[in-house]
């Protein structure tokens, strides 16, 4: 049997990091609310159960509680409230407020066995804090297993059930041996089996599918991206000939790409593809508009309409797939009114239409970029789809900084694709997580020849990133830059100069709105 590990999530920005982690290490994981009673929790079967952290306090009024009797279900590692929730249910004692600690701290591990086996005991090690409330005295059955110099109980274990508990972030990247410490959980106290894989999620997802769709139609909507085609490809494996794919091309698309997408997907996915062509009407609902969340709202909107025609042509459907990543949830939702805020209203999430009436079937929802390129891969997807950078669904209207027509279209479109294509010869597209031009909304002075010239200026973007959470700028050779800005301005009409974007996410973002 496949291990199984059953992830409670109390409310924390980092839960899902936490399912991530699991299934790195080759573990199925869910993540359930801890509304779960315990004899669903007993019948669900885990091999261990991990407690998430959350914004709550034990001592507050409508704080999420657990029954004693789970720790006794399977082992048990809870994170920061977690953590907090075992202390308070088996008599420890937990303070409220007071130290506050938020950021880098090192620990000591007093003892290097099972959590923290491959640990040297007195060595420091960094873990990653966030908390308000912290455990001041350990449960009498418990032992603490690390300290530090501002939380003595930086981690406990029971004395003779398998019950841990840490105060610090082990999921997040700034605590790096972090993974260590899950796996140990995982293969020490639960003795899980490392066996699942992107095949698995495949076939979980599948039956998944299948039950949520039924026998109903369901449409697709393409536009040629990594998470658009993953989605596809596997709904159609679940079921087939139930599902119609849409591209639509909006006229915010890049150079030819209306005609790969359509080339690239009958050839490899066999899937019935229907072209829209639906240029002018978000030409027309985009007219004048600047502001970027109305573009997203107007261009989400439209999207709608379409599909809902072309849905109309095909006999009713009742799904629609969409590409939803775990990042576009928690960027664009304040997921489960948790602390995390709305960034940007990613169109596939936040800017889908009041009262439209399919249902939505997000197949990827809980991954991340390179767990759906695994996953993509997994299906038999060319690396031509599936290494592809990711395009936002509102395309070029959102990489062009003031309102959008077809002549701003056509120059950012040019120049676009001369950056990529340098790009591609200079070997680096697979270094970099994105790369784009932009136009911005200024007007600048050039010489060119002996005539004054008073033309647009293009910036240019590229940055790396592992799951477009955080990025860094990219550091170019200088002279494939000097190349791909001489080609630009020689070659676009109506641009005089290229400016290249510096700055990393955060405090910026990738795209320019
Ligand atoms: P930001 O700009 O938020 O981008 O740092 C993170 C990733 O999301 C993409 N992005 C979008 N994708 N609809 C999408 O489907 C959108 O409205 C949208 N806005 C940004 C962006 O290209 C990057 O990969």
């Amino acid at each position: 049997m496949t291990s199984r590990i059953l992830i409670l999530d109390f409310g924390a920005q980092y839960t899902q990091l936490i399912a991530r982690r699991v299934r790195e290490a080759r573990v199925y994981s869910e993540i359930h609310p801890p509304t779960r009673d315990l004899q669903w929790i007993r019948d669900w079967a885990p091999d261990g159960i991990i407690l998430s952290g959350g914004p709550s306090s034990v001592h507050g009024a409508d704080a999420p509680l657990i029954d004693k009797a789970l720790l006794d279900i399977a082992p048990v590692l809870g994170i920061c409230y977690g953590m907090q929730l075992i202390a308070h249910v088996s008599g420890g004692e937990v303070k409220r407020g007071g130290r506050r600690e938020y950021g880098r701290a090192e620990m000591t591990v007093t003892e290097a066995d099972t959590l923290f086996s491959g640990f040297d005991e007195g060595e420091p090690v960094t873990v990653w804090m966030s908390h308000g409330d912290h455990v001041e005295q350990p449960p009498p059955e418990f032992t603490v297993i690390a300290t530090s110099r501002s939380n003595p109980v930086t981690a406990f274990r029971h004395r003779s059930k398998p019950i841990f508990g840490v105060q610090f972030h082990p999921e997040v990247a700034h605590t790096p041996r972090g993974t260590e410490i899950i796996s140990n959980f995982l293969f020490e106290a639960c003795k899980a089996e490392p066996t699942w894989t992107a095949g698995a999620f495949i076939e979980s997802e599948m039956a998944r599918i299948r039950e949520q769709a039924g026998s109903a139609r369901v449409i697709c909507g393409l536009s040629g991206g990594v998470d658009s085609s993953v989605a596809a490809a596997l709904v159609h494996r679940a079921i087939g000939d139930q599902l119609t794919c849409i591209y639509v091309n909006t006229g915010l698309m890049r150079l030819h790409e209306t005609e790969q997408v359509e080339r690239t997907f009958r050839q490899h996915l066999g899937i019935e593809l229907i072209v829209m062509d639906a240029e002018q009407r978000f030409l027309d609902a985009l007219a004048g508009i600047e502001e970027p969340e109305e573009k997203r709202r107007r261009i989400g909107h439209t999207f709608i309409d379409v599909f809902e025609d072309v849905a109309a042509s095909i006999g009713d459907a009742e799904f629609l797939v969409q590409g939803t990543l775990y990042p576009d949830v928690i960027e664009s939702v304040s997921a489960k009114g948790g602390p995390s805020a709305t960034i940007k209203t990613h169109h596939n999430v936040g800017g889908l239409k009041p009262g439209m009436k399919f249902k939505l079937i997000e197949p990827l929802r809980e991954l991340f970029k390179d767990e759906v390129r695994n996953v993509g891969r997994e299906l038999g997807l060319p690396e031509e789809i599936v290494g592809r950078h990711p395009f936002p669904g509102p395309g070029l209207a959102i990489r062009i900084l003031s309102d959008v027509d077809r002549a701003k279209l056509d120059t950012l479109r040019e120049a676009d694709a001369i950056y990529l294509e340098e790009i591609r010869s200079a070997g680096l597209y697979d270094e970099i997580w994105q790369a784009f031009a932009v136009l911005l909304p200024v007007r600048s002075v050039g010489v060119m020849g002996d005539e004054r010239t008073y033309d647009n200026v293009v910036g240019l973007r590229a940055v790396t990133s592992t799951d477009g959470m955080t990025a860094d700028w990219f550091p170019f050779p200088p002279e494939v830059l000097g190349r791909i800005s001489s080609r630009i301005i020689n070659e676009v009409p109506g641009v005089n100069r290229v400016v290249y974007d510096v700055s990393s996410k955060p405090p910026a973002t990738i795209e320019w709105e």
